[in-house]
């Protein structure tokens, strides 16, 4: 199976202040904001050859990384793999007993399918995998 790297999920309470950062300093493009209704977040893309750094910023109060905000502050929220067949890893996820946050994999960012593994079933990481949908 093709594996590699897709992005790093960074939780920020607000992306336009950490762009200073990134742009300012690193002049890293980022791409267009998108809403994620369902998650309360609103993430942009920032692109550093072939691995990308997702923003991620709650719109609401019980937004998926609100939690986490209020418990650890800005910073690493997730590492995201890119598979070719996310239905195959997430069947083995299944079997081999590791913890999913969802019963199946579901559309996440940019229209691509997503699954994320809990931190628990991954040594303390918790681990996205997607599968581009539009390639
Ligand atoms: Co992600």
């Amino acid at each position: 199976m093709k594996i590699e790297i897709d992005h790093i999920g960074i939780a920020l309470h607000s992306i336009n202040s950490a762009l200073n950062f990134y742009q300012q300093l690193l002049g890293i493009d980022k791409s267009d904001e998108e809403i994620l209704e369902e998650r309360g977040i609103k993430v942009a893309f920032l692109y550093v050859n072939d691995v990308r750094i997702e923003l991620m910023e709650p719109i609401r109060e019980d937004s998926e990384i609100s939690n986490f905000l209020q418990k650890r502050g800005e910073g690493f929220h997730h590492i995201a793999y890119k598979v070719d067949d996310i239905e195959k890893v997430f069947e083995k996820s299944q079997e081999l007993g590791y913890r999913t946050l969802s019963d199946k994999p579901t559309i996440g960012a940019e229209g691509n399918l997503v699954f994320f593994l809990h931190p628990k079933s991954a040594n303390g990481i918790l681990t996205e995998f997607v599968q581009h949908i539009n390639e």
